[in-house]
């Protein structure tokens, strides 16, 4: 029997190639393994974003980007959240196993609740009680697909670790195994992928190159990597180097040795590593460009899987919420 793999992609619009390397990637190859259930996370998106047509168009755009990178609608299942009605009303479920003390705890909150009050603001100034209670939504959309495994990045850990927590309050309470018991999974161990100012890359510090930047846009950026002022001349250090570290993401093991021995020579600058960089990116990165325009010319495909996969979802959460009905005596 395979393992049921399942992760919720938050709609943010386009991805960088720090979300392509440490989640998109990862999260794909981990599908041909697993039994892979993957969905688009749109209610939790509502908690901080209230502008109807950006969740529209950052639904179709992260939906046609995975689809993009290779998802297969005919292996993963593939789904839209809100497609979904038996998560919310697991949800309802488990509120009621959820200590509000445990809440308290999420990393989450307690970093908005420590920004309000570096601000001087009410502690919950801002917080709403989808966020609040984000963590027992989350559980909702593992707990219902019977998932062992949650690919999520290192942040979401405490997420998942919530959900078991959950679980097994209501297990204990029924003396059931009904909820099966997650098991959170790195998928970017020892792989945070730099951005252009040698930071990890990330859409908060604006150091990002999108993952389908254009050709022109894509040269642009990698020539802003920020590098240090030795000479043409001078041996480099390939190991603390920005471009060198996407380079290794981009490159075979042969690309990647002769690069090395070229830092180490000396008499390579900068710029011309830049572009060894910008061509075997670009080279990666093409067909995935190419597939994601064409994709979003056709968005009634997008929603046309993304429809399909809920079909089949809710066939499943449809079984799981009937025994759930049951052991709880609402039926
Ligand atoms: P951002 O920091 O740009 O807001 P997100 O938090 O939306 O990125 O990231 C979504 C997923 O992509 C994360 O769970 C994480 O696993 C992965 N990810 C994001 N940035 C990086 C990075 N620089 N290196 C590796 N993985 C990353
Ligand atoms: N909270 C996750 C994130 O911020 C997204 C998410 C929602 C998720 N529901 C999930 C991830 C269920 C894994 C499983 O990235």
């Amino acid at each position: 029997m395979k393992k049921i793999a399942l992760t919720g992609i938050k709609p943010t619009g386009i991805p960088h190639i720090g979300n392509f390397l440490g989640a998109i990637k990862p999260a794909l190859e981990l599908s041909l393994s697993c039994e892979a259930r993957y969905f688009i996370a749109d209610y939790h998106a509502l908690n901080s974003c209230k502008d109807p047509d950006a969740i529209r168009s950052m639904t179709l755009e992260i939906a046609a980007a995975w689809l993009a990178c290779g998802l297969d609608p005919a292996k993963v299942l593939f789904y839209r959240q809100s497609d979904i009605p038996q998560i919310f009303e697991l949800l309802t479920i488990l509120l009621a196993f959820t200590p509000k003390g445990l809440m308290n705890r999420a990393h989450a909150y307690k970093a908005m609740l420590q920004a309000n009050a570096e601000a001087g603001k009410d502690p919950d100034d801002g917080v709403n009680m989808g966020l609040f209670s984000y963590p027992v939504l989350m559980a909702a959309d593992i707990l219902l697909f019977d998932t062992d495994l949650v690919p999520v990045g290192n942040d979401q850990f405490q997420h998942v670790e919530m959900a078991v927590d959950i679980a097994q309050s209501f297990n204990h309470v029924y003396q059931t195994d009904a909820l099966k018991l997650p098991q959170p999974l790195a998928h970017e161990t020892g792989k945070t992928v730099v951005g252009l100012d040698g930071r990890k890359m990330s859409k908060s510090y604006g150091n990002i190159i999108p993952l389908f930047a254009p050709e022109k846009i894509l040269r642009k950026l990698i020539m802003k990597i920020v590098t240090n002022s030795q000479s043409v001349e001078e041996p480099k250090d390939p190991d603390s180097c920005s471009v060198f570290a996407l380079y290794k993401s981009f490159a075979d093991p042969a690309q990647i040795e002769d690069l090395r021995a070229r830092y180490l020579a000396g008499g390579m600058g900068w710029g011309h590593a830049k572009q060894e960089l910008f061509e075997r990116m670009n080279e990666v990165l093409t067909p995935y460009r190419t597939r994601y325009e064409e994709l979003m010319q056709d968005p009634g495909y997008i929603h046309q899987v993304l429809r399909d996969g809920g079909a089949k979802a809710r066939e499943l959460a449809e079984t799981k919420i009937h025994e759930l009905r049951k052991i709880i005596g609402i039926q």
